[in-house]
């Protein structure tokens, strides 16, 4: 995986030192098996001492978790599609209510490496039809994801997991514009951004430089989702890793209020179709 893609190989170490953890908040053995086989030494380091260090993702990992579950639960909604969805695990790794569809969308080369380890490992969905989506954001994925099966008229689980600030704003606000368009009455939408102060935050100006340099410029961010999103027809509920349940005890950035200006702040929305 290379540019962009190569993001997914972070998430999963993330999700692999995670799983380590005696205390951990979820498990992941399609992020261990991953990294069994790219990079064995810094596994053999997180089994010899489990770190803190990715603890937001894990919060943030957590999190939507939650929201599927909570989505899962209306009985209309059995159709679920992760948008850039990299090394996700969550159709090996959750229970899903019987005949729920979902739909993995990524770059071709992205889903071509995670199609490869999944057979090597024979994983296998735990309880729902898998179908993956060889698809670019900023292209026509709509007919990609059709012809995949997606049904446009049932309502839709979507799930936007660290994608967008990979994207300028207007492709950001394209691929909210779009699926909005492909989400019937009762569909969610679990997302995660991050606000313009990011930016300009002194501690992340080493990380967005090495973007920048390797090729995965951080581009965009959203001052006020809540509102950003009602203008595509959603109702959003917004909270911070700090303000997940399970983040207690957890390195996550202690924000605060959002009164507070010049904060670097992530998002992280539930969002509900209100057309
Ligand atoms: C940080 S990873 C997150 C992966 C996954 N959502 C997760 O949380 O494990 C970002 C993902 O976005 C995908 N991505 C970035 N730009 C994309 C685009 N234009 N079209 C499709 N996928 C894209 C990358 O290939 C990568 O898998």
């Amino acid at each position: 995986m290379s540019g962009v893609g190569a993001t997914a190989a972070w998430i999963a170490y993330a999700r692999a030192a995670e799983t380590l953890r005696t205390d951990r908040l979820f498990t992941d053995p399609l992020a261990v098996a991953f990294m069994e086989r790219t990079n064995a030494e810094l596994l053999a380091q997180l089994r010899a001492s489990p770190t803190s260090r990715f603890d937001v993702l894990a919060v943030r990992t957590k999190y939507f978790d939650d929201y599927l579950a909570a989505a899962l639960a209306a009985p209309a909604v059995r159709q679920v599609v992760l948008l850039a969805a990299g090394l996700d695990c969550r159709a090996f790794r959750l229970e899903w209510p019987a005949g729920t569809r979902l739909f993995e969308l990524d770059l071709p080369e992205v889903l071509a490496e995670k199609e490869l380890l999944v057979q090597e490992c024979d994983f296998a969905p735990t309880s729902c039809g898998r179908h993956i989506v060889k698809a670019d954001l900023t292209g026509d994925w709509p007919a990609a994801l059709r012809a995949a099966g997606f049904d446009p008229d049932l309502p839709t689980a979507w799930l936007v997991e660290g994608l967008l600030y990979y994207l300028t704003a207007r492709e950001a606000d394209g691929v909210v514009r779009v699926l909005t368009r492909l989400s019937a009455a009762g569909s969610t939408l679990g997302l995660e951004h991050v606000n313009n102060d990011t930016y300009r935050a002194p501690w992340m100006q080493d990380w967005l430089a090495q973007m920048r340099t390797e090729g995965r410029a951080w581009k965009s961010g959203v001052a006020e989702p809540e509102r950003w999103l009602a203008g595509h027809g959603w109702r959003a509920e917004v909270t911070e890793p700090v303000g997940v349940p399970g983040a207690t005890g957890r390195q996550v950035p202690q924000t605060p209020s959002r009164d507070v200006p010049g904060v670097a702040r992530t998002w992280l929305v539930t969002a509900h179709r209100t057309e």
